[in-house]
Formats: structure tokens, sequence, C-alpha cells
């Protein structure tokens, strides 16, 4: 196990300067003070999850594990991956930090209880000289910037609201009168929110709705209510709706694809000419068989396959000291950005095998 040493890994014993070019030149410097020679040991990888209860991470570990297994194959080269369940408790998450990086992990990938806590998690890893990739619960820019070896893996939770916002757009377009049941050319829709404070929620719930005004449509908000990711939760939050505004609902947005399901099942018998159009975010499993049954309308593919394989080729690339641009696609220095992609019963085929 190659465990990294105070005395030999810590800043206190890289020149400043060292700071600005992490992945070389800490691969010379362990190479040279002999701690390193990390490519005959195994690459250890650390993977801490907000929850493990929620169907878009739980995948993204299930990939994780699949896609080191094919490395393993691949580069000849043993790779450990360990996995934490944060169970929604930012203190859990940085106990199991602490034993990480004490177990001497190579690389940590962390998918924040808590967004604000990226800094301290940030410091940890500095001070072993540890390198760490956020992902999909992203970070502030200056806690990506807090030193060389941070990067963040994610989708542009912007971009997921606008293909959202056109779905229904195009929707409306193509059937007007089946959409706008009440006839006064005003798209009524209630917006099932994720979790607050999460990117994803905020630019989600904004740029949907805008891409809707955008293209010239009138859009009027019958209710708007967080259930926090949760399928249970916008079950709940749907019937209570469902009794206030009755046929009156025209669109249910969801910020993802478990809680548009959960608006789905508060829908129960309700004959289906009668149902609104709901769209989701995601593409998982489940949420693609509702729109082959013809429940949710449109999801937006987000890529957690994509996203666990730039974590590994990252992860592979900065424990041997290559430069991680030619591994993966960065942006502004630190982030890789893998893209959305709209999802309806016409191109449904190609997303099952994602
Ligand atoms: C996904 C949600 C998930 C959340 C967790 C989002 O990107 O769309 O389904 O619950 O990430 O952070
Ligand atoms: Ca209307």
């Amino acid at each position: 196990m190659r465990r990294k040493t105070k005395s030999c890994c810590s800043p206190s014993c890289r020149p400043p300067a060292a700071r600005r070019a992490l992945p070389a030149l800490l691969a010379a410097l362990l190479a040279l003070s002999g701690c390193g020679g990390g490519k005959e040991d195994s690459l250890r990888i650390g993977a801490a999850l907000y929850t493990q209860d929620d169907t878009f991470i739980s995948a993204m570990a299930q990939d994780l594990e699949g896609l080191v297994r094919e490395a393993e194959r691949e580069t000849g080269k043993k790779i450990t991956l360990f996995i934490a369940d944060g169970k929604s408790s930012q203190s859990t998450q940085m106990n199991q930090v602490d034993r990480f990086l004490a177990r001497g992990c190579d690389v940590l990938c962390v998918n924040l209880v808590d967004r604000t806590a990226a800094a301290v998690i940030a410091d940890k890893a500095e001070a072993e000289g540890v390198p760490l990739v956020f992902f999909n619960r992203q970070p502030v820019a200056e806690d990506i910037q807090r030193w060389d070896g941070i990067y963040y893996v994610g989708a542009d939770a912007r971009e997921s609201g606008e293909l959202q916002g056109r779905l229904v757009l195009d929707a409306w377009r193509a059937g007007r009168e089946a959409l706008d049941r009440n006839g006064d050319g005003i798209l009524q829709y209630v917006m099932l929110e994720g979790e607050p404070g999460h990117q994803d929620s905020l630019l989600r719930t904004e740029y949907s709705i805008k891409a809707v005004t955008d293209g010239g449509v009138e859009v009027e908000k019958l209710a708007n209510e967080t259930a926090n990711w949760n399928r249970a939760q916008a079950a709940a939050r749907m019937a209570q709706w469902l009794e206030e505004f009755g046929d009156g609902i025209e669109v249910v947005f969801s910020n993802n694809d478990d809680m548009a399901l959960g608006a789905i099942d508060a829908l129960g018998d309700t004959p289906r000419d009668r149902w609104p159009l709901i769209v989701g975010v995601d593409a998982t499993a489940p949420a693609l068989e509702a729109v082959a049954a013809g429940q949710l309308y449109g999801t937006v593919h987000n890529d957690g396959q994509g996203q666990a394989q730039a974590m590994i080729d990252l992860a592979l690339a900065l424990w041997n000291g290559e430069d991680p641009a030619q591994a993966v696609e960065l942006a502004e220095g630190n982030y890789v950005w893998l893209p959305y992609r709209q999802v309806t019963l016409e191109n449904l085929d190609g997303f099952w095998e994602d």
C-alpha cells in the first residue's frame, strides 16, 4: 500500500511554485523522494457519495465499479475503489474523507452532501497532496480554485433546464389544443424542485421556464415546492396539487426523473386524457420505461456513465503524473462537462443501454 506521509508529501516540503503545476511535479517529487512509485502499486480511489439512497447517484456508483474493472483490464494496473455512503450527513462525509486519506487513497472523488463544505475537504486533500475530483454537486468557483489539484466533473445544469423547457415548447407548438386544456393560451404549470441550494434545482427551475417563455409562450405558475429529488415526497406534493388544482395543471416540470415518477404515482387511476404533460431529467431506467409507456412525455439524459468515466480517466492521469488535459476534455482549467440530451418516445431506443 502506498502511504502519503507528511514527511515527503505535505505542502511544507513542496516549494510554493510547485503548487501551480501539481500533477507532473507531484509525480516527480514522489519519485525522487521514494514515497511514490505509484505506477508499481495499486491506484486507490476513495469515492464519497452524498447518499447512496438516490437513484441517479447509486447508478453512478455502479458505473464507477464497472468502469474500474474495465480500466484494470485495459491498463493492467490494480485499481481499488472505496465507496462511502454519506447518508446525507456532512459530518459523516467528513469522517469518510479523513478515513480515505488515512488509508492512503491516491485520488478522492467527492459528491458533497453540502456544497458549501468544499473548502474544508479541499484543504484536507491539499495537506496530504491528494488530488480531488468533486462531482455532481458543484462547489463555487473559488473552492475549485483553492489549489491546483481540484477538479469538477458534471453536467451544465442550465443546459438541462433549457432542454427540458424546449421539450415542452415543442409539445405546445405541435399540439397546443391538447396541452392548453382550458384554452386560455397560457400554460399553467407546477414545478417539482430538487434539494434547495443544489445547482441543478436552481438552474433547471429557472431555465426550463425561460426556454418556454423565450419561445413566446405565456406561462402561469400554479405551485412550486421542493421534493428533495425524492419520488415519495413528490407524490405527496402532487397529490396535494391535484386536490387543489385538479385538471387545471397542464404541465408538470420536475427537476429530476424520480420526482416526475412521483407525480405519475399520484395520478394513479386518473384517466390518461386528464393527465398533464410531465417532463423530467436524468433518463434513469424507470423513467425510460415511463416514457415507453407514454406516462412521461420526455426527459433529459444526464450522462452519469460519462461522468464516471471522466472521473476514472482523471484519476488515472493524476496518479500517473500525466497531463489530465490529455485524458479528459478540460474547460476553464479544471472542469469536465458532459453534455445533456433530450429523450422522447421518438429517440428512446438509443438510451436503453446507457
Ligand atoms: C440528478 C438528480 C440527483 C442529484 C443528486 C442531479 O444531477 O439529476 O437525480 O438526485 O443530482 O445530487
Ligand atoms: Ca392554459
